[in-house]
């Protein structure tokens, strides 16, 4: 049996292909190499270029190869982007998704693990984020995601297709081999190492009153590694009959831009320069998990959660890695 993993050429899939290879599992990889690259992809695993929009690459997929589990990487996820441009992120994240679970209900493989978002919750009351609190997501994005739980809960009752949805906090660090490589870059760590290697004049924060201590945002950061080990815990849990459900992926430890940006001052020894800017649309003042389901049920621990550490493991991968994924 194969697990297939679409976005496998992506950050956080092709970290999960690497560790699913190490445990000795066949891959398939799925990646229309919009955002992923070809060179991202573990040698060993096998490689289709495609998109899940395309149901009849995926019928010819799951009858060439015998998938049990499918884990569903392959999404849009700049938040700020997908309040400019929702169309992109519906088509996508909800149409692709739909895609793929008619193609594996056809074939009748019926594990799923979806790549879900804190962004689901939207602004949530203080405190670390509990799976049971509401969910109203403040963009396209978030609200993308939130839409794929609620069809899989449906698909899960009505033809027992069987999922976990893992809401991710923020994805950082990076293996030996593997690291964020957007184009163009938007996330927080990998734009403040550009400035410290002077690749950009500076780092732009945006906004400084939000109602936090520093009046910047406050994240979640949780290790690439980390995350790509709670999607193989989620895969033996479903393999040996767990019950679907959601289950939050942070350190519960809340960093704000400004401690991020001391933190990579600290690994990089050079003096960041910071430019404060407007808001951006459809950022949450302070995104923060408790992660206690997670670890209850998928026995998940967290083990990479100190922040120098996280952005040592990054900036370790971008001196290796100067162009990326190109060079
Ligand atoms: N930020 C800046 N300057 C930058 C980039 C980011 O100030 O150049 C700020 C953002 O405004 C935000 C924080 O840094 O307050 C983190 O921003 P990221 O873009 O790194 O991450 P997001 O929190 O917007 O989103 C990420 C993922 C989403 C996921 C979310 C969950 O991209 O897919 O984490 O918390 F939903």
């Amino acid at each position: 049996m194969s697990v297939l993993v679409t976005g496998g050429a992506g950050y956080i899939g092709s970290v999960a292909v690497e560790q699913l290879i190490a445990a000795g599992e066949q891959v398939v990889v799925l990646d229309n190499l919009t955002v992923g690259y070809r060179a991202a992809v573990a040698p060993r695993a096998v490689f289709i270029e495609g998109d899940t929009l395309d149901s009849a690459l995926l019928r010819r997929l799951f009858s060439a190869h015998k998938i049990d589990t499918v884990m569903h990487f392959a999404a849009f996820s700049v938040v700020g982007e997908s309040c400019e441009d929702p169309r992109k992120y519906f088509e996508n994240n909800v149409t692709g998704a739909l895609r793929l679970l008619a193609a594996m209900l056809e074939a009748g493989v019926m594990q799923f693990i979806q790549s879900s978002t804190a962004a689901v919750y939207g602004d949530p009351e203080a405190g670390p984020i509990t799976e049971d609190m509401p969910a109203h997501p403040k963009s396209p994005y978030g609200l993308s995601k939130l839409m794929i739980e609620q069809i899989l809960d449906c698909y899960d009752r009505a033809y027992g297709l069987r999922s976990v949805a893992l809401r991710y906090f923020n994805a950082a660090g990076a293996t030996q081999a593997h690291g964020e490589a957007h184009d163009p870059e938007t996330h927080l760590i990998p734009n403040v190492l550009l400035a410290a290697e002077g690749k950009n004049e500076n780092i732009r924060v945006f906004g400084n009153d939000y109602p936090t201590p520093d009046g910047t945002c406050i994240r979640d950061y949780i290790h690439v590694v980390d995350l790509a080990d709670a999607h193989l815990l989620a895969m033996r849990y479903l393999r040996g009959g767990g019950a679907p459900g959601v289950f939050n992926l942070g350190n519960s430890i809340g960093h704000s831009v400004l401690e991020v940006i001391d933190a990579v001052r600290r690994i990089t020894e050079t003096n960041v320069p910071v430019e404060f800017g407007e808001r951006r649309a459809g950022d949450a003042d302070r995104l923060v998990a408790s992660s206690e389901k997670a670890q209850r049920i998928l026995e998940w621990r967290p083990a990479r959660g100190d922040i120098d550490g996280i952005v040592q493991d990054a900036w370790d991968w971008r001196r290796a890695h100067p162009r990326g994924y190109e060079g």
